[in-house]
């Protein structure tokens, strides 16, 4: 059986509009309902085999859409797409963050566990000079990237809650990086 992202989609998300914070900015807290958090899980089911290429293709789309955040990250400065695509750092994060949505999705009903998990994410990203602002550009990012491979499937109100269950992952995030006191020295 062929995997969900056998056909490359390089590029593509580049004939998207640009992402911006805005659209993923933390206000009121959001809350996934139960008809997305079952639309979610099965989705997942679909993409789970190709998860690190689900990531690397997120995290490529998001350096070429948005450069600045390459260069936050020390190890991509400079890097080519090529290099870039072969790295294995690049892979090793795209492994751990799609790790995390696999963790938030066995969460999605449990919104305290979920905060907890996010929140101490966040403060650790922290120590890893990653900005909030980068960090809420990944949602898009990953819709981007599965949207091409999902056809049949794909749908506005599934769209709406992988965005959402994003909203959800950066927000905690945001209040655990709020929480954590900025060294002084
Ligand atoms: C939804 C977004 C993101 C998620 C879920 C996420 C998740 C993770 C996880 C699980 C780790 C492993 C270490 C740990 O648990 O503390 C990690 C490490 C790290 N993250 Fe992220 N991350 C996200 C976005 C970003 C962004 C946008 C940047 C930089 C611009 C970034 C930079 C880093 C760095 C530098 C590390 C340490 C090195 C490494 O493990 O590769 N992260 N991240």
């Amino acid at each position: 059986m062929g995997c969900v992202l056998d056909k490359s989609v390089e590029g593509k998300h580049l004939e998207n509009e640009t992402p911006t914070p805005s659209d993923l900015s933390p206000g009121e807290e959001p809350r996934l309902t139960e008809e997305e958090i079952k639309m979610l899980e099965d989705c997942w089911i679909t993409l789970k085999g190709d998860i690190e290429k689900v990531g690397v293709i997120t995290f490529i789309g998001l350096f070429e859409t948005h450069p600045e955040v390459q260069d936050s990250f020390l190890p991509f400065r400079q890097l080519s797409k090529k290099d870039l695509e072969l790295s294995a750092i690049l892979k090793s994060h795209s492994l751990r963050v799609m790790g995390t949505v696999d963790k938030c999705i066995a969460r999605a009903s449990q919104p305290e566990k979920l905060r907890d998990l996010m929140s101490a994410l966040g403060q650790r990203h922290i120590s890893y000079s990653a900005q909030i602002e980068f960090i809420e550009m990944v949602g898009m990012q990953f819709v981007y990237a599965i949207e091409p491979h999902l056809k049949d499937s794909w749908s506005p109100e599934l769209r709406e809650s992988w965005l959402k269950l994003f909203r959800v992952m950066t927000y905690y995030m945001a209040k655990g990086m709020k929480s954590t006191p900025t060294k002084t020295s």
